[in-house]
């Protein structure tokens, strides 16, 4: 039984984000994706409403759960027993960091292997970021992330200047 985890902030979940998802699904017999709660992000949804973004669209996947983690990411693999990390490359732009932290990893835990995939180019240029500044003046945000997460954006930037 292969298990992989697939880590992030998710704040919130794109389409390029789901892209990754269904190739990890193809991949693994278990996915576990992982919503770090990244404080340090100070991010606009709490981890337990992200949580509850992706959980309501990974129902095509019976193999995938969702929760969250704190602290370092390989302890979590470890508790888990997850054989590797899966993280996307949108660009080449994405390569030094993803290396960086995929070394780290590595030396932190040698049994868990990071493994690359490249969404579809049409999600390159998505961030979560860039979704938020959309939404947070009032653009369609439709091509980027599924209808449960636009309306919960419209929300939260509903009345704010
Ligand atoms: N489609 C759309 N956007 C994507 C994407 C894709 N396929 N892949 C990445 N992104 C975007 C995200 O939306 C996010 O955008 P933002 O910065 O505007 O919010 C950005 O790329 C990177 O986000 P993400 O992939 O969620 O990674 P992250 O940097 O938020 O999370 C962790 C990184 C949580 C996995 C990492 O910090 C971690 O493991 N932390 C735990 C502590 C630890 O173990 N540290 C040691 C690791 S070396």
């Amino acid at each position: 039984m292969r298990h992989c985890i697939y880590p992030g902030t998710f704040d919130p979940i794109t389409y390029g984000h789901l892209d990754v998802l269904a190739r990890a699904a193809k991949l693994f017999d278990k996915v576990t994706v992982a919503v770090a709660e990244s404080a340090g992000k100070a991010p606009l949804f709490p981890a337990a409403q992200r949580v509850g973004l992706i959980a309501a669209n990974v129902a095509p996947w019976p193999h995938v759960s969702v929760t969250t983690f704190n602290g370092l990411l390989v302890e979590f693999c470890m508790a888990h027993q997850a054989d590797a990390i899966i993280r996307g490359l949108r660009a080449l732009s994405d390569f030094e960091f993803e290396f960086n932290m995929a070394l780290m990893n590595r030396h932190l835990q040698p049994k868990i292997e990071t493994l690359f995939v490249m969404p579809n180019e049409q999600f390159s240029y998505t961030s979560s970021t860039l979704v938020k500044q959309v939404a947070k003046f009032g653009g369609d945000v439709a091509h980027f992330v599924p209808p449960n997460v636009a309306a919960e954006l419209k929300k939260a930037f509903a009345g704010k200047p």
